[in-house]
């Protein structure tokens, strides 16, 4: 088996999708740039992906009017050792503007990726605490042969498909899948680059995924699971926030971070 705690092997990159609003957070700066702990929640995810050794390029997909001043932050909290404009220590990072939905933003900081990256993590913004062994684990799998590698964690609530209705109205249940055979998905998602990319070039305009993995799915490619982490949670409500801060905070009491 591979080892990503090394850096030798393939060239890997990180594509960190940042340019959401964060509608679902409430009115503010956008979600990407408002901070935990004092520090924005961009650059602890951007931590979290420099943080393995595997990593060597950092492609952030700012607001869309936003790429200066991100640029900005991240100089601002580049790690000693860096350059001021363009290094994290080891670790190179490039600031793009995103797009629409998602998916868009992905594809603005694939096209940015230059030559020599042969494995591409995705990996949200807004889950700025998944643990590095996480991100060497998704990886360790690519390096193994496997195209498309999600982290995941068993579901703890049992789920519903409905039929949607109107806002208010009670909602009919179409089916109960079985709770043991699904799983929620976390990011870092990585690929091979190739593979990724002709995913996103497949797509038909009103056929998008709700994460990249989906579009490989259509490809027919294989996708693999790995063990996600409870510390990979998405930040999409107010309450995460809380969660977040705690984690930190217990991160803080039992190693100093
Ligand atoms: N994202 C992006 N470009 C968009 C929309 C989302 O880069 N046009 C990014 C977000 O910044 C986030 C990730 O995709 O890091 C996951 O999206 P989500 O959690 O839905 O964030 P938002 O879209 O910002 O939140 P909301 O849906 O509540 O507005
Ligand atoms: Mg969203």
């Amino acid at each position: 088996m591979s080892d990503a705690s090394s850096a030798a092997g393939p060239r890997t990159a990180a594509v960190i999708p940042a340019a959401g609003r964060g509608v679902r957070l409430g009115p503010g700066a956008p979600k990407a740039l408002r901070a935990l702990n004092g520090t924005p929640m961009l650059i602890h995810a951007v931590r979290a992906m420099a943080a393995s050794r595997a990593v060597s390029l950092v492609v952030v997909v700012a607001p869309p009017d936003g790429a200066p001043e991100v640029k900005t932050l991240l100089a601002d909290h580049a790690l000693p050792g860096g350059t001021p404009s363009g290094s994290w220590g080891s670790t190179d990072f490039l600031v793009v503007p995103g797009g629409a939905t998602r998916q868009e933003s992905v594809k603005l900081g694939l096209d940015a990726l230059p030559q020599g990256i042969d494995i591409v993590l995705v990996h949200d913004a807004a889950r700025p605490l998944v643990p590095v062994d996480t991100v060497d684990g998704v990886i360790e799998a690519v390096r193994d042969g496997a195209p498309a590698v999600v982290p995941a964690l068993p579901v703890a609530d049992t789920v519903k498909e409905v039929e949607p209705a109107a806002p208010g109205e009670p909602e009919p249940v179409v089916a109960t899948p079985e709770r043991a055979r699904l799983r929620a998905v976390q990011t870092p998602q990585g690929f091979d680059r190739a593979t990724l990319l002709r995913a996103h070039e497949a797509v038909v305009v009103g056929e998008g995924a709700t994460d990249c993995a989906g579009l490989v799915e259509r490809l027919g490619e294989p996708v693999v699971l790995v063990p996600g982490h409870e510390e990979a949670f998405k930040v999409t409500r107010p309450l995460d926030l809380v969660l977040a801060e705690a984690v930190l905070a217990r991160r803080r009491a039992n190693d100093g971070f």
